[in-house]
């Protein structure tokens, strides 16, 4: 187990790496113009895509998933199992509210499905299959995410990973929260399909 300090450190390491807006930072590299001012403003892969550059979206969501990844890997490497898990749960967090944006940031799908998928490797596959099911069968990224948060604690009972259950709840929770808007189009059956503006 690793001591407050060493958690603190990589609650830290996480949120930075998890702060970095790559949507924001490939759009304005492709010169596709300002994020904030296409579709649903959002920093994420799906809003990259209205874009219409699906380079830059694939870029993105590589790059927003990555952190996540990037985060648990090395906390995992340098440190512990407890260091690994704050640091993808921070850099999910640092996504979501980074301090560069005044907090107000993404909503964390690729983050989380990235650190699931360093965290355990099986719950985060099964969770990017189940986004992959939910989207392909809705046509709408948002019914993915939802649905995919909502299966990560269901998965990580079944596939036995017990340790990663309460942080995988939390994620959900915080996901769904994100979602506030999107639910809200859902309802009132406004929601854009994949690839729509
Ligand atoms: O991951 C975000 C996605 O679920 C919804 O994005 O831009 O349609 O609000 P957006």
């Amino acid at each position: 187990e690793s001591s407050a300090t060493v958690l603190i450190l990589w609650a830290v390491t996480g949120y930075g790496l998890g702060s970095v807006p790559f949507g924001l930072v490939v759009t304005r590299a492709f010169g596709l113009g300002n994020l904030r001012q296409i579709g649903s403003g959002n920093i994420g892969t799906t809003n990259v895509l209205r874009t219409g550059s699906k380079a830059a979206a694939a870029l993105t969501l590589l790059l927003d998933g990555g952190k996540g990844a990037a985060a648990v890997l090395l906390a995992r490497f340098l440190a512990a199992e407890d260091a690994a898990q704050m640091a993808g749960l921070m850099a999910f967090l640092g996504h979501c509210f980074p301090v560069w944006l005044g907090f107000k940031g993404g909503k964390g799908v690729a983050t989380f499905l990235g650190l699931l998928l360093a965290l355990a490797w099986p719950v985060g596959i099964a969770c990017c299959l189940t986004w992959l099911t939910a989207a392909a069968a809705s046509r709408i990224s948002s019914m993915g995410a939802l649905v995919s948060a909502l299966a990560a604690p269901v998965w990580a009972f079944g596939l036995g990973y017990q340790p990663v259950i309460a942080l995988a709840v939390l994620l959900a929770v915080i996901v769904l929260v994100r979602h506030s808007a999107n639910i809200a189009r859902l309802r009132a059956g406004t929601e854009p399909r994949i690839g729509q503006k």
